[in-house]
């Protein structure tokens, strides 16, 4: 494997081996499989779980890790192509990677949308750059329009308690939020639920539908594996019946980068807050899903996500899995430097 940047790149059954070999790593541990090999990791964005999770992940294999955040007393980073660096910052982007990746045998980088263009984002055009930067294979931690591992994470969750792949019913739902999220997450997670076989229904009010381009890319998917996809802007209509109700928050496609546009589509959809009551015509151990951080009585009520159905716990456990197998696939058997 030279890198994991998007679960469509593999083939259903590369999927199934990598979830299989993060099975075989949790019952017969190899805490030796990585040994002098290191794992670079730049976070351009925010995170608790995948900067912890990766550390974690390389460590119980005898590896090891560093982090560069721009918090961490690092010269500022310059982004821009093409600028005259007499302001504050003092690195280019385009040394930065390079320098980092010498020093790795495989490098992470998390990078956000920045919602200067939403066909850019959709594209993937800053962090393709990013990527090209790397000597060593990159495994994205999240981009503006991709997060792999929370994905593969999140196909794995549902493996292991059981919810039908053919046949599963998958809601992917909006929710109510202050700030306009960026789409990696939903468009991440309506394309690996149609890739695993799910009968899927994007839940989302009026205003909030996801880019053409991406339900578009989960309809393609769906194809291949059986599922389905649809849309749906009424609870009770997308529920009946779900194994799954996967909330998060995203901004609208016709307001992107416009924050207060966003706030001001959204102002009278408190309501999208998910609470018992969504439960009322699902499958009886329907599951609550959420990649964390999650926002309490905004996105999500304290008792659904801290009840029974929730399993935003054991997702955010499987990352630190799934990454094990995927780093396990990447760098054993390849030589030191
Ligand atoms: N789900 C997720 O990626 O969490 P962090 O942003 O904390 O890394």
């Amino acid at each position: 494997m030279d890198g994991f940047n998007d679960l469509g790149d593999f083939a259903p059954a590369t999927i199934d081996e990598l979830l299989a070999l993060a099975k075989r790593l949790e019952t017969h541990p190899e805490p030796r499989a990585l040994e002098g090999k290191v794992l670079a990791l730049l976070f351009l964005s925010p995170s608790l779980r995948t900067q912890t999770s990766f550390q974690a992940a390389m460590g119980r294999l005898g590896g090891s890790s560093f982090i560069v955040r721009p918090d961490l007393g690092i010269h500022g980073l310059e982004m821009r192509s093409g600028v005259v660096m007499d302001g504050d910052t003092a690195e280019h982007i385009r040394e930065a990677i390079p320098v980092l990746a010498s020093y790795g045998d495989v490098f992470g980088i998390r990078a956000f949308a920045n919602k200067a263009s939403l066909e850019a984002d959709i594209e993937d055009r800053d962090f393709e750059m990013l990527r090209e930067l790397s000597t060593v294979p990159v495994i994205n931690m999240e981009s503006a329009i991709r997060h792999p591992c929370q994905s593969l994470a999140d196909w794995k969750t549902m493996d292991d308690i059981g919810v039908p792949r053919a046949g599963g019913k998958f809601v992917l739902s909006w929710a109510n939020h202050p700030k306009a999220l960026p789409l990696a997450v939903p468009a991440s997670t309506v394309h690996m639920a149609a890739m695993r076989g799910m009968d899927v229904t994007v839940l989302r009010p009026e205003g909030f539908a996801l880019p053409d381009a991406v339900m578009a890319r989960a309809r393609t998917a769906a194809e291949v594996s059986g599922g389905s996809v649809r849309e749906s802007d009424d609870p009770r209509d997308a529920l009946s019946g779900a194994h799954v109700v996967y909330a998060k928050a995203w901004s609208s496609a016709s307001t992107y980068g416009v924050a207060e546009a966003d706030a001001e589509l959204k102002k009278d959809l408190g309501s999208w807050c998910v609470d018992d009551s969504w439960f009322d015509g699902a499958a009886e151990d329907c599951r609550f899903m959420h990649c964390l951080p999650v926002r309490r009585g905004v996105v999500v009520t304290a008792k659904v996500l801290e009840g029974p159905r929730s399993v935003v716990i054991q997702q955010a456990g499987n990352r630190m899995r799934v990454q094990m197998a995927v780093l396990h696939e990447i760098l054993a058997g390849q030589e030191a430097l």
